[in-house]
């Protein structure tokens, strides 16, 4: 059994959609834990009603970083996983936390990375005006919304979208894509090679 660690900072809707996938399709594997940088995190009360460990290390409480980081480390170390998923979780991690997990810790971005990195995606597409949009699961580098791709969702952009329509439209495809790499992880299907991420049986890494 593979072992995965999930951090959200929210409701954890694609933290959810994992677990519902890990246990509906009986991966090999098992959600372990769900940790917040905020008690008052939705998704972890909806974790510890599924019976899974939850607990929440209040940002505030450390003095910096640095110290969030190794508590952050010992934390998700205390669960020895395979994979960590990172699902909604807003905290810019430290490049010594990120190279801790360096190959086994994956992201999602609301945006076609690497265009619009950061926060405001759907804004800043609506203002571009761009034609589409989606979603990217990476592998988590020290560079932020950045490092090798395993899947990407595209979706149109319609006219009268707003922030929230268009938001929306990108959820939806983040929940087929993330359960999906993160099955493939735990599955040994992925390869990074020269820092692009390869399905080994060419399945595709691309929903449209
Ligand atoms: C998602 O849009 C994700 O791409 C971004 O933050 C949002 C988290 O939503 N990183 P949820 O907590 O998974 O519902």
């Amino acid at each position: 059994m593979k072992r995965i660690v999930i951090l959200v900072s929210g409701r954890g809707s694609n933290m959810q959609a994992i677990v519902s996938r890990c246990r509906g399709e009986g991966w090999a594997a098992e959600v372990v834990a769900v940790l917040a940088d905020r008690a008052a995190a939705a998704g972890l009360a909806w974790a510890a009603e599924q019976g899974i460990a939850t607990a929440a290390l209040e940002f505030k409480a450390f003095a910096n970083r640095d110290a969030f980081d190794t508590a952050l480390a010992a934390a998700i170390d205390a669960h020895a996983p395979d994979l960590v998923v990172l699902a909604g979780f807003m905290r810019i991690l430290g490049a010594d936390f990120v190279r801790r997990y360096e190959g086994r810790m994956l992201n999602i971005h609301p945006s076609l990375l690497p265009v619009f990195p950061g926060l405001h995606t759907h804004r800043r597409a609506l203002e571009a005006g761009c034609k589409v949009a989606g979603a990217t699961v990476h592998f988590v580098t020290p560079e932020l919304d950045h490092g090798p791709i395993v899947m990407q969702s595209v979706v149109p952009v319609r006219a009268g979208d707003d922030e929230a329509a268009l938001a929306a439209r990108v959820l939806a495809t983040e929940h087929v894509i993330y359960p999906l790499s993160v099955r493939w992880f735990v599955e040994g299907e992925l390869q990074l090679e020269d820092g692009i991420v390869r399905h080994k049986r060419g399945a595709s890494q691309l929903l449209a």
